[in-house]
């Protein structure tokens, strides 16, 4: 690792699991003290971060963990808005309920709206701050039967993350999104599990019709969520200084366009 995080204080929402957990534990071997949130807390010595409880997909869930992590630490230097998932059922635009577009837009937009807007005047106040939002190559990529409401609530972020950068670059913060394209985590082995039973098929083949349904996968695997981590543990250091309003694929060359 060649960037120091020593001194900053990060918190990594959606950090138990999947992405986030290995988002945590970069950032912490590279120095930063690590905040996590998620709904459930993660077993003891599973980590040695600083848990606070929150349902991130409510606004009351934006305000407790701002409020305890400013009161725990006065500060934030980085932000990784990570907590998402594609919640919503498989089958089309029929099958799918007010309600179900409202959560996506709810988990995977307003929980980084939310967080970012509790916690800037602290990152305004001290001119800097890095905040990373992850979104998802399906923003680029949406497919009929199984993302809609999710791809679109992703898009959303993708241009949400833009516009703020043009208003907080003069400010001393950088904005960025990461875009993953499949990784394996529970969040996707939980995905592929749901397909092989709408679809009544093993997971195995469930997991190869979801590699053909996204199309071109020249590196021809799922990634590992610390690959995913890697990059955004350069991101948020001082050697990605130059780096803002720019959205990073990692998709093992996944996405069909340039
Ligand atoms: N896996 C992929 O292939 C993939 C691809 C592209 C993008 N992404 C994006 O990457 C991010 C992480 O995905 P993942 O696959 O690592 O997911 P994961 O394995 O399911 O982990 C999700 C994390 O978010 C937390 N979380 C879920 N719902 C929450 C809520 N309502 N409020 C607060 N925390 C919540 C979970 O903890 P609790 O359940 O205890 O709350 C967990 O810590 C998401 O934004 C996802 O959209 C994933």
């Amino acid at each position: 690792m060649s960037y120091s995080l020593n001194e900053k204080i990060a918190l990594v929402t959606g950090g138990t699991k999947g992405i986030g957990k290995a988002i945590a534990d970069t950032l912490h071997r590279a120095g930063a003290t690590v905040v996590i949130t998620a709904r459930t807390a993660p077993k003891d010595g599973e980590n040695d971060h600083y848990f606070i409880a929150a349902d991130l997909s409510t606004p009351d869930g934006a305000l407790t963990v701002s409020a305890n992590l400013l009161e725990k630490y006065g500060r934030v230097d980085i932000i990784i808005n990570n907590a998402g998932a594609n919640t919503s059922p498989n089958g089309g635009y029929s099958t799918l309920s007010d309600e179900d577009w409202n959560h996506e837009f709810q988990l995977n937009l307003m929980s980084a709206v939310r967080i970012n807007k509790a916690l800037l005047p602290s990152m305004v106040a001290q001119k800097s701050g890095v905040i990373i939002n992850i979104s998802s190559g399906a923003a680029m990529l949406p497919l009929w039967d199984i993302t809609i409401p999710y791809s679109a609530a992703k898009a959303a972020l993708n241009a949400y993350s833009k516009g703020l950068s043009g208003e907080l670059g003069p400010k001393g913060i950088r904005v960025l999104t990461v875009s993953p394209g499949v990784v394996r985590t529970p969040l996707m082995e939980e995905f592929i599990d749901n397909m092989a039973e709408a679809m009544n098929i093993s997971t195995d083949e469930a997991a190869k019709t979801l590699v053909e349904k996204v199309g071109n996968l020249p590196l021809g695997r799922m990634a590992e969520p610390e690959e995913v981590a890697n990059l955004v543990g350069f991101l948020a250091s001082d050697e990605a200084r130059y780096l803002t309003g720019t959205n990073y694929l990692v998709d093992g060359g996944l996405m069909p366009v340039v």
